[in-house]
């Protein structure tokens, strides 16, 4: 039985501030140590770079990561938890035996992970309005990271999302501040529930700072062209909001701000970052992002280093250029050559060691095996239904068509994304840029779920193009966009595919109701679709649960979610935020339907 500490929401976290118990303890440790011993400490390896497990020793590296596609052989759970504890074994050979801290993208469950629940992305979260309940949802995807040993998610993205074109759009919880603000702070308890070294607490990681959402055209990784203080109002609530709720880590964006990449610049990163928000956790570098600096590899570790970052994302290793034993060499040279302060230094590592003691590593540094069994429990998967049906935003209702009865003659469902898992759950599952297809167990499509869901007299039948919905009394049309991650999803043209307006159309010409849901990362230009349809969905990319948008269809859940992005007529309004001087949506922020009482049960 999960016991959810969803009551330690309103308790603030207790690592907050320099003088903890953690630490004491890092600065103690830290003044035994040699400075390579330091720097190897700021150095975040990518599972697949590492060239020799005996690295982890030899250079006493800080942490690994598993970028999105860098995965063991065995992606069960227990594949991922064996892959942990042999790391930390060989971590746990050097002269002071400090564990590595490990990260991953568990942003909308523990995503890379074969048969663990995957919830619904952030903007599906962000149109429930319901923080409790991303904290629950944050609190079950730490719950399945640390039972696979695993210690830190680079979760939540608190990007303000203001151009629906960057293909990041659906990491974000909304385009408003204050939501996001307000959801992200949630999913920071989730994670690091009341402490840190609570045995299914995670370190988070609010991400990427600064104005990763704002960039001109929403080019992913682009320049964000604004005042300073636009920049204040538009990006940094989320960060406010998330140190105060004691965020153990910060990511920096690859993104730039009047030119000036984030990943150099002191000013926001030092002052306000940690000086005026007064964080005290770790400032984490993205992707390889400093080799997108001027300079050669030491030019660019020293303008990271002296900017205020702590550790660095390495994907690569020996003998490949740009790589973490450079990097412990090079930032070793600069320190000796008075480049870089080893007063930074100092303040880096003790960051680090502050939140390994407050995760209570050094005590217990491997997976506790008792919660192996968890992973993807019908428990879990009963909170990721809740979280779909709350998600899902009914725009058009026309006739109260919806809710459809159970039981009828035939309901005919239509649509390649109305059977694919894959398309469902979007990017970031199993794989970085996810795919459609079954690509992880545990999940039921739309389709299987609405075969659950009928009565038993009511035949359902199905096919990609709607070419079988004559003589329906019902057509249920699912199309989504394909899977996609990071600047892979940038468009410049978010209109329906004229393949999707033929399934509609095709639909339509049965002379049955329509009932459209789209399955997508964004909200899309819908054109002839909304006439072609006679109820629309929007459904966001739910995950496994398909049988929370089958609870809303048959009107076993009313509707209650509301647009946390603005609803564009066509590509000319893009981009369109609620507060832009003219604002005239297809569908205003905030808007959402429900079902009238006189058709809430049939
Ligand atoms: C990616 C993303 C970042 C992610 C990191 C590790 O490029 O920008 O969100 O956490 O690399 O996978």
């Amino acid at each position: 039985m999960l016991i959810m500490c969803v009551a330690c929401a309103a308790s603030a976290y207790e690592f907050r501030t320099a003088g903890s118990v953690g630490d004491v303890k890092a600065a103690a440790l830290l003044g035994r140590m040699t400075l390579r011993e330091k720097i190897g400490q700021m150095v975040q390896v990518d599972l697949l770079a590492l060239a020799d497990k005996e690295h982890l020793a030899r250079y006493a590296i800080g942490s690994v990561l598993s970028g999105g596609d860098s995965d063991p052989a065995d992606i069960s759970p227990k594949g991922w938890a064996d892959t942990y504890d042999e790391l930390q074994r060989y971590a746990l050979k050097s002269r002071l035996k400090i564990p590595i801290i490990y990260g991953i993208d568990a942003v909308h469950g523990h995503n890379n992970v074969n048969g663990a629940v995957i919830f619904p992305h952030n903007i599906g979260l962000g149109a429930t309005r319901n923080p409790r309940l991303v904290e629950q949802a944050a609190r079950i995807t730490a719950t399945e990271v640390a039972a696979t040993g695993i210690d830190w998610t680079f979760a939540p993205a608190v990007s303000v999302v203001r151009d629906e074109r960057w293909g990041r759009t659906y990491e974000g919880f909304s385009e408003d501040p204050e939501l996001v603000a307000e959801l992200g702070a949630a999913a920071v308890r989730g994670f690091q529930s009341r402490r840190l070294s609570g045995p299914t607490a995670i370190l988070a990681c609010a991400k990427h700072y600064l104005g990763d959402g704002g960039t001109a055209g929403g080019k992913d990784q682009g320049d964000t062209v604004c005042d300073e203080a636009t920049l204040r109002k538009l990006f940094l609530p989320p960060y406010q909001a998330a140190v105060k709720a004691g965020v153990g880590s910060v990511m920096v964006s690859f993104s730039s701000w009047n030119g000036l990449k984030m990943h150099a610049n002191r000013y926001l990163i030092t002052e306000v970052l940690k000086g005026e928000l007064g964080f005290q956790g770790i400032v984490i570098s993205d992707w390889a992002a400093i080799n997108q600096l001027p300079g050669d590899y030491k030019d660019q570790i020293r303008t990271g280093v002296n900017a205020g970052i702590d550790m660095f994302m390495i994907p690569d290793g020996p003998p490949k250029p740009n790589n973490y034993v450079q990097f412990i060499e090079l930032l070793e040279e600069l320190v000796r050559e008075g480049q870089v302060p080893e007063a930074r230094i100092d303040d880096a590592v003790r960051r680090i060691l502050r939140i390994k003691f407050e995760l209570g590593l050094f005590e217990r540094p491997f997976a506790d095996r008792k919660l192996l069994n968890l992973v993807g429990s019908a428990a879990h998967r009963k909170v990721a239904r809740e979280c779909v049906r709350q998600s899902l935003v009914l725009l058009k209702n026309d006739r109260n068509v919806l809710p459809l009865p159970k039981k009828t003659g035939r309901i005919h469902v239509a649509g390649t994304a109305a059977n694919d898992i894959g398309i469902q759950c979007g990017g970031w599952t199993i794989t970085w840029q996810g795919k459609p297809g079954n690509v992880i167990d545990g999940g039921t499509t739309i389709l299987q779920a609405i075969r659950r869901a009928v009565h038993p007299s009511t035949t359902v039948t199905y096919d990609t193009d709607a070419q079988g919905a004559p003589g329906a009394n019902f057509t249920v049309v699912v199309l989504g966009e394909k899977p996609y991650a990071e600047g892979v999803g940038d468009r410049q043209d978010l209109s329906l595919p004229e393949s999707d307006l033929q399934v509609l159309r095709n639909a339509k010409a049965s002379g049955a109701p329509v009932v459209f849901i789209l399955l997508s990362g964004r909200p899309l230009i819908l054109g002839e679709a909304l006439e072609l349809c006679d109820a629309l969905i929007a459904a966001w990319l739910p995950g496994t649960e398909g049988d929370g948008v089958a609870d809303v269809l048959f009107g076993d859940y009313n509707p209650t979610g509301k647009l946390s992005f603005s609803w564009p007529r066509s590509m000319s309004q893009v981009p369109i935020n609620v507060g832009d001087q003219s604002y005239d949506p297809l569908f205003p922020f905030g808007y959402g339907l429900r079902y009238t009482q006189k058709n809430a049960k049939r």
